[in-house]
């Protein structure tokens, strides 16, 4: 049998049925045939002495621009982003333009991502108060991972924010509804919170009862239609405290940026580079999403990787547009993180690998397990870098995170059984598959 083999990853230390185990790993294509000592003769062998090798990690939440903002990200830029940073699926956001709310934009996303993406991937359909008949029939849709809803307007023009759309949304969706959870009739009511020229006044405006109002909206709709929906990047104590008290019908995910940075320490460092919604809020909410991590009440930890060029983040607030990239840098922050011991390598493998399956259903993912898909995020838990401008491969060219030193960052990425990234370097060029739900 041994002359099958496409690959072997030999003498990692492995993430295996919960714990990390010496031991090799065999690829048959793009499967995971064997795992155990591996005495073969195959030319085809990465070793990963000293290294840890983990599932796949999977970004929920990313916008790579494509159709309508190819100048700031494209699904190539963006995905080449991803496996530099050890990311090996994503799921992609429909607030592009045209958006992705009709079958006919859907499947040109599909068409474009084939073979042009570098990481496997999956698209968000996006709500509007128009499409409810066509949510309520995707079930099946290949490459669909979910519903996206905008409560609160943000970048782009997707908008459910009238209480009987939402209802309706969420009650005639066929699939997981994700929710950008923010309050459009408190966004408008506040507006005289915005302070021309100062960023700080971001989260006054997006205030934390602004998110709160609608997240209480939201869940209350799931829990009498005893539907399944998903919170996006939560960002308030308030939120965490009582979505805790409400997982039967909710699952809910946290940025990297909102367990990093905190205000106005950051508003102070990177004015508006620091501006995304909903807003980066005073430690006492950052303390708390990291009590929810430690707690295990959160589910997924995804990037919202949102690239503006720095033309535009350089605009006088409140021109200057909401977002930060993140594709790249999720995985090495929290490994940081996990070195400062924040939190640890079970939880993290749980949060952006296991969960992300669970929740989504996404098939054959998720578990170095024989039979499963070859997708392993290859980490050295001991390289220390700077992080730069400059090492960013997304097109807006910076990070948040600019001149952070880390420690920990993955130095491969194979996905469906190629490397494709190796040493910081893309060494395969296109081998992204739609994710199966
Ligand atoms: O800050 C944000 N930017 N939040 C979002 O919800 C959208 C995103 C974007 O697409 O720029």
């Amino acid at each position: 049998m041994s002359e099958n083999y496409s690959l072997i990853v030999k003498n990692g230390s492995c993430y295996v049925n919960g714990k990390l185990e010496k031991t090799d790993i065999a690829l048959v294509g793009n499967k995971i045939k064997k795992i155990g000592k591996i005495e073969a003769n195959i030319t085809k062998v990465f070793d990963a002495s000293n290294k840890i090798v983990l599932p796949g990690i999977i970004d929920t939440q990313v916008h790579f621009r494509e159709p309508g903002s190819t100048d700031r990200e494209d699904l190539e830029s963006g995905s080449r982003a991803a496996i530099l940073g050890g990311v090996t699926s994503v799921f992609e956001m429909p607030n592009t333009n045209p958006p992705t709310s009709n079958l006919v934009e859907f499947d040109k996303k599909l068409n474009l991502a084939k073979n042009r993406m570098h990481c496997n991937y999956a698209f968000y359909f996006g709500a509007t108060p128009e499409n409810v008949d066509q949510l309520a029939k995707l079930k099946g849709l290949k490459g669909c991972c979910g519903v996206k809803l905008f409560a609160g307007s943000s970048t782009g023009k997707l908008l459910v924010d009238k209480e009987a759309d939402i209802e309706k949304v969420i009650s005639q969706s066929a699939k997981i509804v994700s929710i950008h959870s923010e309050d459009e009739e408190i966004l408008n009511l506040r507006k005289n919170f915005i302070k021309e020229g100062d960023v700080h006044s971001h989260p006054e405006w997006r205030n934390t009862e602004c998110a709160m109002s609608s997240t209480r909206r939201v869940v209350k709709i799931a829990e009498r239609y005893n539907k399944q929906i998903h919170v996006l990047h939560v960002t308030t104590k308030e939120e965490v405290d009582f979505l805790a008290m409400h997982k039967k019908n909710v699952t809910f995910e946290i940025t990297p940026q909102h367990l990093t940075l905190y205000a106005p320490d950051c508003y102070d460092k990177i004015g508006t580079f620091a501006q995304m919604n909903p807003p980066i809020r005073k430690k006492e909410h950052h303390d708390r999403l990291w009590v929810a991590v430690k707690n295990s009440v959160v589910d997924i930890l995804g990037s919202d990787h949102a690239p503006h060029s720095k033309e535009d983040k350089n605009k006088k607030y409140p021109a200057s547009p909401s977002g930060m990239p993140g594709v790249q840098t999720i995985l090495p922050i929290m490994l940081n993180h996990i070195n400062n011991e924040k939190l640890n390598l079970e939880k993290l493998v749980k949060l952006m690998c296991e969960n992300p399956c669970r929740i989504f259903g996404i098939k054959n993912k998720g578990y170095i397990k024989e039979d499963f898909d070859a997708d392993l995020t290859i980490i050295d838990m001991n390289k220390e870098q700077t992080i730069k401008n400059e090492m960013m491969a997304s097109k807006c060219g910076w990070t948040p995170f600019n001149n952070m030193i880390i420690k920990g960052f993955p130095i491969a990425t194979i996905i469906n059984g190629k490397v494709v990234m190796s040493d910081g370097e893309v060494v395969t060029e296109g081998y992204g598959e739609p994710l199966e739900f």
